[in-house]
């Protein structure tokens, strides 16, 4: 594996495969403490529960310890440059994750420190997300191979990640946005790269019906993303067809899951009878996480 994970094309198919793997072998209990004495420093310029609780908890889990660094500590960028934050982290622990607002902080954060850099989030990514909601479907069928995802939504960060680890790994991904809410165009290309090399697809699309329709996951995510909270209300009426609610979820199939990452937003991108029905895997995505990420740090800092 390269020195860092900060975008989901750092991986290859196999590299991706066997992280899955290791996160199932760490959820049923193997490699505990495989991280003795091992540091890593998280530098989040956001804020954030699930990614800060699982990676703390995961190094605790690995015998190594986290320390976490927020704007106020730290002024990633502005108390200090982004390289020299770099630099001095590389002196003292063994990893840093980073959740920022530009993906290149990220970026430069791996380019100027000599130990591995994860993405924790950026405006760009969430790599550590799509590899938990991977594994989380991965858990409930035979193959991932021509499982059909659909993401409706916005076209952000988690939806990047999403796209790219989807077509990796030969699945149907479809991807339903609004216009000028499209995923990334050079995302897109690789995704379809990507599908092409593995048997997977990819299909973008205006319609949230036609991506929905018999799928085997339904995935939406918030319709403002931290940094873009001030087009909050904008967004709400041009987001409002793109809802992921029980006539939305009913076009899929009758086995289907209902995902979201969280933070949700009830009422908004989806409905609460949704989220917390019968067919939500959302605490499970959660839940995976930790093993996830347990993977991505064993992979990353030990050895
Ligand atoms: N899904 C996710 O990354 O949650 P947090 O923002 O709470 O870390
Ligand atoms: N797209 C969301 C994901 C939060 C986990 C954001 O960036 O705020």
């Amino acid at each position: 594996m390269r020195k860092d994970l900060l975008s989901i094309d750092d991986l290859t198919a196999e590299e991706a495969r066997e992280l899955l793997s290791l996160a199932g072998r760490l959820k049923s209990g193997a490699a505990e403490h495989s991280l003795p004495g091992k540091t890593l420093a998280l530098v989040f310029e956001k804020p954030s529960l699930r990614t800060r609780v699982t990676f703390e908890v995961g190094m605790t889990q690995l015998g190594g310890h986290a320390i976490y660094l927020s704007m106020q500590d730290i002024g990633l960028g502005q108390r200090e440059s982004v390289s020299d934050v770099a630099q001095n982290l590389s002196r003292w622990v063994d990893g840093i994750a980073a959740r920022t607002f530009a993906h290149q902080s990220a970026v430069e954060l791996g380019e100027h420190s000599s130990i591995p850099v994860i993405n924790a989030l950026s405006d760009h990514e969430h790599p550590c997300q799509a590899l938990a909601d991977v594994l989380t479907l991965q858990e409930r069928s035979k193959g991932l191979s021509g499982l059909s995802l659909a993401y409706v939504g916005d076209g952000n960060n988690v939806c990047h990640s999403l796209l790219l680890l989807a077509a990796l790994l030969g699945m149907d991904m479809r991807v339903a946005t609004p216009t000028s809410y499209e995923p990334n165009a050079g995302v897109l290309e690789r995704a379809k790269a990507l599908a092409e090399q593995s048997g997977g697809s990819v299909l973008l699309t205006d319609d949230p019906a036609l991506a929905v329709a018999q799928a085997d996951a339904v995935y939406t995510d918030v319709w403002a993303s931290m940094g873009d909270e001030h087009e909050a209300e904008a967004r709400a009426e041009v987001f409002r067809p793109y809802q992921v609610n029980s006539a939305l979820f009913g076009l899929a199939k009758p086995t289907a899951v209902a995902m979201h990452c969280l933070p949700a937003h009830r009422g908004d991108e989806i409905t609460g009878e949704v989220l917390d029905g019968p067919h939500s895997v959302v605490l499970d995505q959660a839940e995976n996480r930790l093993h996830a990420q347990k993977a991505v740090l064993v992979s990353l800092l030990g050895g």
